[in-house]
């Protein structure tokens, strides 16, 4: 017999997205949330069609919605580029519905792996999570480049507003066939967002420690700071055995976390919070991407094992903080319930392939590894299992 569903007293934004991922966020949502949680859904379809036949003005509406309601879960959404315009017949090459969130939002991107015992890390020595903050303005993403054509001065030149002399910097002088030139920029906001997102990690209390690529500003109990240069923090970050929180400026912070994923496992086992600075608000996504490898495998009706562990814990982390918000116990105790089954269900040796080619490599046989639908189904069982047993497994 299916016990009562949890109320959940306010609302929370989702964010639909693209391709595999979208898929598997339909069967998340019918196997491991609606039958458990009664809750009050304003939905978003940021799947590329629509963002083009609104014009991506649903994009700018869901993170409204987010400073509205405070929780945002977000699917993984396809960033177009040149043949996306051409495959969907798009208006624009529209932006990245990431940046584009992150501009209305605000605040650090928070991304941490999810440690199952069986699987074999790369890194062998990281024992404990390394979680990577890393401020998302600016910087690389930002930038305006060039292409120099021949010789000639390159220039930067400030001009302040509502004084008539400008600062100009001569940058390069070059001679003979040209080359590449690239402007970049941060405001002080959020580069002391970086130096000391302190601010919202004391929201994000996930970890007692934490290290900064970064000079520290603030100073809390219960945490320790240390500012160290990204080369000397990436030959720190492989010897250590995690447990802290690493600061990184934006580019840096994209780059390590790919490497972090990779040294843990998989892409499918990183998690990505965005945390803004009133404390109150985030969104939740898994850190990985469509996954359009084994949507192309998918749309030819073949079988696919994509690992629904991020885009899970995104629904679990998104809802925790619904949950901590409104004070709701019975909310929370089934988040915990949730990312126990997946690690529980991995654990007990039931994954899906990317996870089964770490343990087996590359000559893994096919009953070694579950496929997508059935790896929900797993964790659907083991969550019916803890939630139906009144001790703590
Ligand atoms: N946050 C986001 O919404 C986000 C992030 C990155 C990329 N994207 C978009 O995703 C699309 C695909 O990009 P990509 O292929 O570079 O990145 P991807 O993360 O989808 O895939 C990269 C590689 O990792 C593997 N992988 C990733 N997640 C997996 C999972 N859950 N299970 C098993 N294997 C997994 C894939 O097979 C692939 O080989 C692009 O259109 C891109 O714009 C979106």
């Amino acid at each position: 017999m299916e016990c009562q569903k949890i109320k959940v007293a306010n609302p929370i934004v989702e964010m639909d997205g693209d391709e595999m991922t979208r898929v598997i966020w339909k069967s998340i949502k019918h196997k491991l949330i609606f039958p458990f949680v009664e809750l009050d859904i304003k939905y978003f379809d940021l799947g590329l069609p629509n963002r083009d036949a609104t014009d991506d003005q649903v994009t700018v509406e869901s993170a409204q919605a987010t400073l509205k309601y405070n929780v945002a879960i977000k699917c993984a959404t396809i960033t177009p580029d040149e043949a996306r315009v051409k495959e969907f017949n798009l208006k624009r090459m529209w932006k990245s519905p990431n940046g584009t969130i992150r501009n209305i939002l605000n605040g650090t991107v928070f991304r941490e792996p999810i440690i199952c015992k069986n699987i074999p890390k790369l890194v062998p020595g990281w024992t404990k999570p390394i979680c990577i903050g890393r401020h998302a303005f600016g910087d690389q993403y930002r930038a305006t480049d060039a292409v120099i054509q021949g010789p000639g001065k390159l220039k930067l030149v400030f001009v302040p507003e509502g004084h008539d002399e400008k600062t100009e910097l001569e940058v390069f002088n070059f001679s003979g066939a040209g080359g590449v030139a690239l402007s970049m920029y941060n405001t002080d906001e959020w580069v002391y967002a970086v130096y000391g997102c302190s601010e919202e990690l004391h929201h994000y209390q996930l970890l007692k420690s934490m290290k900064i690529n970064g000079n520290p500003s603030l100073r809390l109990p219960g945490y320790w700071y240390e500012h160290r240069l990204i080369d000397d923090m990436v030959a720190y970050a492989l010897k250590s055995e995690g447990g802290y929180v690493w600061a990184c400026k934006n580019y840096d912070g994209d780059v390590q976390s790919d490497f972090l994923a990779q040294g843990f496992g998989s892409l499918g086992l990183m998690t990505s919070v965005l945390v803004c600075p009133d404390g109150k608000t985030i969104e939740a996504e898994a850190a990985h991407g469509t996954v359009t490898r084994h949507y192309r495998v998918h749309q030819k009706g073949g079988e696919t094992s994509t690992n629904s562990i991020a885009s899970i814990f995104a629904w679990s982390q998104g809802l925790a903080h619904r949950a901590k918000l409104d004070g709701n116990t019975r909310l929370l105790d089934f988040t915990e319930k949730l990312e126990a089954a997946c690690i529980g269900t991995v654990e007990s040796g039931k994954m899906t392939k990317d996870l089964a080619l770490l343990i087996h490599g590359s000559k893994v046989a096919r009953a070694q590894y579950l496929n997508t639908e059935e790896f929900i189904d797993a964790v659907a069982k083991e969550l019916r299992a803890r939630l139906s047993t009144k001790a703590k497994l």
